[in-house]
């Protein structure tokens, strides 16, 4: 019998070890910078009801109208995988009354799986990561500089080249209303000009107009009003001071009036950090206030400011200083050489691990010093120990460095020496079968 062999759905990845590390790398860094502004964890289920992402982020936007995993469960409720995580969060603390439980400003983080039925292209998936954060509680736009500056806080630990932050604000209840009537005006005069798409989003969702990527419509686009200059006194003024505390910080920035985000909740600031590294997704980090989206989940009034940040394109960005180290593997591999050595080592890996020190070691008995290197090099560990009857009998082995074959004499206790001691490890207790 033959079996046609299953492959990964088109649009997801394995993630395979090496690239986990590179993974890691990032998911420890935000967590690590996350604190340091006291933001803390939280994890919200990865399907939902379908009418929590259709009232959010829109019902006329292409994730909800195109792009959603939706499916009837056993009791016919529709349910969708999270194409987002904003929606999820809000909905978590209005449901847990959060303000009660963790303060005014609940500063919430999370990182995990998204769902997108998009055409998959390079940085684009239909399952995607996100770690993304939200503020819960303030209408503050130091606050939106704050969460900028940690972002960027965050960039530099990974040493993220050429990445560019764009601004923009969308306005408010007041002043949208009457910027999207004269944009619709605006387009609705030259609406032939316009490719099929824009003569649609000018009906359904005319701020998608300014969003195209069709090259015949930029001129046109060119030309239409910009939302900045359509912004009401209040909401001209949030944006001002915005600009002013991202000034006081030293970040830089570029306006960019077209910058409309593909979800609806947003008021006043958006923003999108891109990478010039990335070609035709080159959206690092997507994001903005939505100040109302509280009510429209049957919440009370709560303001928001938060974003996302695509996992798979940071670490396409990664520099390779960045990412060299990881692919480092155990401290040092054990070489025995005799069975009497292979027991030895047993014990010994036992020993090194308690104390935090990772190694590894051919499992079948028996093989020879040349198989064993090739296979320390193929784990990529550090070091080998070989260890043969000789050395057995005088407590000194020979430790080899596998960058440039250095080596020396060395017994157990300088062996723990060497690399030890390593902050966490557990020092031997009663559990101790050969210590
Ligand atoms: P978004 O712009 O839709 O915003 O997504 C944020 C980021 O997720 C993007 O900049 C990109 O890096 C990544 N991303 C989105 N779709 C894909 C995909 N199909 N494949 C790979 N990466 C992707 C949001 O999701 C909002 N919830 C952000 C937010 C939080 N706004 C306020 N709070």
């Amino acid at each position: 019998m033959h079996f046609n062999m299953i492959k990964a759905i088109r649009g997801t990845r394995d993630i395979l070890p090496l690239e986990v590390r590179e993974w890691q790398q990032v998911e420890d860094a935000a967590r690590e910078i996350f604190e340091l502004y006291a933001y803390q964890e939280i994890r919200t289920p990865l399907f939902e009801e379908t009418e929590l992402f259709a009232r959010s982020i829109g019902q006329e936007t292409d994730i909800v109208a195109k792009e959603m995993y939706s499916f009837r469960d056993r009791g016919d409720v529709s349910l969708s995988l999270r194409p987002e995580g904003t929606a999820s969060v809000v909905r978590a603390y209005i449901e847990h009354h959060l303000d009660r439980q963790v303060g005014p400003v609940a500063k919430l983080y999370y990182m995990g799986p998204m769902f997108r039925y998009e055409r998959p292209q390079k940085g684009r998936y239909r399952q995607f990561h996100q770690i993304g954060a939200e503020v819960l509680g303030s209408e503050q736009p130091t606050v939106e500089a704050e969460v900028i500056e940690m972002l960027f806080l965050l960039l530099d630990r990974l040493k993220v080249p050429s990445a560019q932050l764009l601004i923009n604000s969308l306005g408010d209840a007041v002043c949208r209303p009457g910027y999207l009537a004269s944009l619709k005006e605006s387009v609705g005069g030259q609406l032939d000009k316009f490719c099929p798409d824009c003569q649609r989003r000018a009906q359904t969702n005319p701020l998608r107009v300014l969003d195209c990527k069709n090259e015949s419509c930029q001129p046109l686009i060119a030309r239409l009003p910009s939302v900045l200059d359509a912004l009401c006194s209040p909401c001209r003024d949030h944006f001002d001071r915005f600009r002013a505390s991202l000034e006081d910080r030293g970040l830089p920035y570029a306006l960019q009036p077209r910058l409309v985000r593909g979800l609806d909740y947003y008021v006043r600031t958006t923003f999108e950090i891109v990478s010039g590294e990335l070609g035709a997704q080159n959206a690092l980090v997507g994001g903005g206030r939505y100040d109302g989206l509280s009510e429209l989940l049957g919440g009370p009034p709560v303001q928001g400011f938060g974003f996302a940040l695509g996992l798979e394109r940071f670490v396409l960005v990664l520099p390779e200083s960045v990412t060299e180290s990881l692919k480092e593997g155990p401290d040092v591999f054990l070489a025995p050489l005799g069975d009497e050595a292979h027991r030895y080592c047993t014990g010994l890996a036992t020993r090194l691990r308690r104390r935090g020190i990772a190694c590894d070691l051919d499992y079948e008995p028996g093989r020879t010093l040349r198989s064993q290197m090739k296979h320390a090099d193929r784990v990529r560990a550090r070091y080998v120990l070989i260890i043969g009857e000789r050395e057995l009998g005088s407590g000194q082995f020979t430790l080899r460095r596998m960058s440039d074959g250095w080596q020396e004499p060395i017994s157990e206790e300088g062996l723990f020496a060497h690399f030890g001691p390593v902050a966490g490890a557990t020092a031997p207790t009663n559990f101790s079968p050969t210590a």
